[in-house]
This record gives C-alpha cells, structure tokens and sequence, in this order.
C-alpha cells in the first residue's frame, strides 16, 4: 500500500524544474516514468504549459517515449503485433539515440522528435521540433526499466537529469483503460482481454522500477501528492 504525505501543488513542481533547470548548462531534461493509463502525458502537458506560462516563452517541450513505438508493419512482418506496447516493441536504441541529442544539441539546434499517434496506433515522424526549449519533459512507462527486465533500457535512466514516477491504483488503471480501448473502437469483451493480457502485466513490470525514481507522485482529485512506499 503506498502512503500519500505532502501535497505538491504544480507551481512547486515547476518552481523546482525551473530552479534545477536554471543551474544547467545543458538543456534539463525530467523524466516522468509510470503505468499505462496514469496520467503521464497529461501531467507531463501540465507541467510543460504552466512552465512555459511562467517564463512568459517556450521554454518547455514534451518528447514522449512512445514516439518510438515500431511501426506497425516492422511488428506484423516479425509476429509481434498482438504484443505492441511491450517492452521490445519500442525502439529502444534509436530512443536514446535522440535522448542524448537533446542533452548534448546546443539549445537553438533543431532536434526533431518523433511523437505517437494514438487514432492510427503509428509514430509520426518529427512530430515536435525542439529549438530554444530549455527544458524536455520525456514521459512513458519503461524509462526507469533495467536490463534485466529488457535490454537497452537502463541506460534511460542514465540520461535523465531527474526521474518521477506517477503512481496510480491498478483498479483505476484498469478501469480507464477498457474505458479507452471501447473508445478505441474495441468491443467490451476485447478491450477487458486487453487490459488483462496484456497492459496489466506492462503495469506489475513498471511498478517495480518505482524505486528507482527521485519522487513518485500520486494524483487524487486533480492534485498531486509525493508519495512513499
Ligand atoms: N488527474 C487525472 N484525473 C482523472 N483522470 C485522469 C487524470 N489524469 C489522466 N486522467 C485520465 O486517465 C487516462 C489516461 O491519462 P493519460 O493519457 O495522461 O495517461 P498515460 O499515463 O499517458 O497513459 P499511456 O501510458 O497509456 O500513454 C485519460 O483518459 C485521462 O483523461
Ligand atoms: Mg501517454
């Protein structure tokens, strides 16, 4: 069971990022790692929009993980399809190839960024372009997975200045998404089998890379909390 303590309100978070980006040479970059279904990506749309309201400019950018989902065609020409969103069907290399790109690119360099289009389930190519963005903000369920859980992965953890993970109950996870696969187009019966065969392994997986995170967060009732196990 995972305790919630102190509230975190999103104007901390930011003051924080804006403070530990501020001391880097380097463009920041924050990871926020978690299940399926969390609310990474709209935690991650928060943050980036309340930084960049602060300074007045862009200077926040989202690069999500899921970008390098394999196309579609690479996981049906190799059996894999029925097991996309797992560990081995993303392009872990070419990931962290574009990772260091935005660490190491001077700011002001175009690095482009692929991100994931949910309505056709395939990657768009250099979906977001970062320029002068100080700050990126890389979301997605396995950045704080270890070697032995899938190859490639621990390096992730390597190029993030700082790492959260956002917690979430499994039975809400479940719950948004069957709701999301039935908005999908997926039958009720097919979404459930989903869920259970596969995102809710994706899920247990995750969970145990939470330790691994500099702070985990729980959200309940549109507020953020930091949490400990
Ligand atoms: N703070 C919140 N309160 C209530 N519902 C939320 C909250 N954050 C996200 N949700 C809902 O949960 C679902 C998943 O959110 P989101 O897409 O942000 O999760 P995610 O962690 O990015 O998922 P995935 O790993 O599948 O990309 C969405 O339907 C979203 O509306
Ligand atoms: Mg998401």
């Amino acid at each position: 069971m995972t305790r919630t303590t102190v509230e975190m309100p999103l104007r901390s978070l930011v003051e924080h990022l804006r403070i530990r980006a501020a001391g880097c040479a380097r463009r920041y970059v924050l990871g926020i790692a978690g299940p399926p279904g969390a609310g990474k990506s709209t935690l991650s749309k928060s943050i980036r929009d309340e930084l960049n309201l602060r300074a007045g400019s862009v200077i926040a950018e989202i690069a999500p993980m899921d970008g390098f989902h394999l196309p579609n065609a690479v996981l049906r020409a190799t059996g894999n399809l029925e097991r996309k969103g797992e560990p081995d069907t993303f392009d872990v290399d070419g990931y962290l190839d574009m990772l260091r790109r935005l660490r190491d690119n001077p700011v002001g360099e175009p690095v482009p960024w692929p991100t994931f289009d949910r309505a056709i389930e395939e990657p768009t190519p250099a979906g977001v372009i970062f320029g002068r963005h100080q700050i990126a903000i890389t979301e997605g369920n396995y950045l704080l997975l270890d070697d032995r859980e899938s190859g490639g992965w621990s390096t992730v953890r390597k190029l993030l200045d700082e790492a959260w993970y956002l917690d979430v109950d499994r039975d809400v996870i479940e719950q948004r998404l069957v709701r999301r696969h039935i908005r999908g187009g997926r039958t009720a019966d097919a979404a459930r089998i989903k869920v259970h065969d596969s995102d809710l392994l994706n899920a247990d997986l995750i969970a145990g890379t939470r330790g691994r995170a500099d702070l985990v967060l729980r959200q309940r009732e549109g507020r953020y909390y930091a949490a400990e196990a």
